[in-house]
């Protein structure tokens, strides 16, 4: 690792490089429930331990075109590493540094990322003393700062890996839930940004009891492919949603042609990941992943709308740090 500090840090004890991977959320009808944490794609913090306390932020350099904000009350993972140094009662601070690989607005957890990578950091650098399970508190609050919202469905998988159920309780309930297999998936990322405070505050208050049983049992049935690998029944209930998908397509422009391509090409099903506009399309197998994935770039690109994609799979580690 080759770790370099503004020098009026000079005197600075260990460095850590975490990984705070990338992840889908919702899956259709678990809205806010369910979240899975794919391979690629993701954010890196560079953090280092100082002798003033607190958390202290450094400018990065990002792969896409944001930076985090500077300000620690607004930065998801400074606020997240500031509750694991408050509750170790750290003598010491840390620097960090977020190089931001997933923009904000982007559908797959570029909050959740930071947040889980701040959380890991800090609590790297203190010697990790504390498991997983003991950040929980510290990655929600680092989600909230950024969506205003206090939703598990992408810190949890970002933390844990893997595909995890999360309840919306305070204290959050969670369930990792076995996978056998690993589905095949198509990633996309429109260059269209898509705030989740916004796509929040655009869903009903109440739905109709009809439509809120029709998503309990597609969410039911589809944790059920999952743990068998019936990837076809996976794709078929995550397209099952009709109070917060529909709505929220609206505001990507290739989403009807994008899931068109992707469902003629082969998949299982196609859907939003998260609030979007990323979308994300389940595969028999990784080649036919290949083209699918193929089909959906091409038709954002007939709609003049820029995007990467990626054929990836499930990330079953979570955040983690490289030494
Ligand atoms: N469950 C959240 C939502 C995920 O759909 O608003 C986005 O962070």
């Amino acid at each position: 690792m080759n770790l370099s500090l503004p020098a009026v840090y000079w005197t600075h004890g260990p460095g850590v490089l975490v990984h705070g991977p990338a992840s889908i959320s919702n899956l259709g009808p678990g809205f806010d429930a369910l979240g899975l944490c794919i391979r690629e794609w993701g954010d890196q913090v560079e953090a280092w331990q100082v002798d003033a306390p607190g958390v202290h932020l450094v400018p990065g350099e990002s792969t896409v075109a944001w930076q985090a904000p500077l300000d620690v009350s607004r930065n998801t993972a400074a606020v997240a590493a500031r509750r694991v140094l408050a509750h170790l009662k750290a003598e010491k601070g840390m620097v960090m540094r977020i190089c931001k690989g997933l923009p904000p607005g982007s559908g797959l957890g570029s909050s959740a990322a930071s947040a889980v990578a701040g959380a890991w950091a800090a609590n790297v650098l203190c010697g990790t003393p504390l498991s997983k399970v003991d950040l929980i508190e510290a990655v929600l609050a680092g989600e909230t700062v950024a969506s205003g919202s206090r939703h598990g469905d992408n810190v949890l998988p970002a933390l844990f890996g893997g595909l995890v159920l999360v309840s919306g309780s305070d204290p959050v309930a969670f369930r990792s839930v076995p996978l056998p297999d690993d589905p095949a998936l198509a990633v996309i990322l429109p260059e269209v940004q898509v705030l989740t405070r916004q796509a929040r505050a655009m869903l009903p208050k109440s739905v109709p009891l009809t439509e809120a049983v029709r998503n309990a049992t597609h969410l039911a049935f589809m944790i059920d492919a999952f743990r068998s690998g019936d990837w076809e029944t996976v794709g078929r209930c995550m397209m099952a949603d009709r109070i917060v998908e529909p709505l929220r397509a609206r505001l990507v422009p290739c989403y009807d042609a994008v899931k068109g391509a992707a469902l003629e090409a082969g998949a299982f099903g196609c859907g939003l990941s998260g609030s979007g506009p990323a979308m994300f399309a389940v595969a028999p197998d990784v080649p036919a992943a290949e083209n699918i994935l193929a089909a959906m770039l091409e038709q954002s690109r007939l709609m003049d709308i820029d995007a990467k994609g990626i054929a990836t799979g499930i990330n079953r580690d979570g955040v983690r740090s490289h030494s």
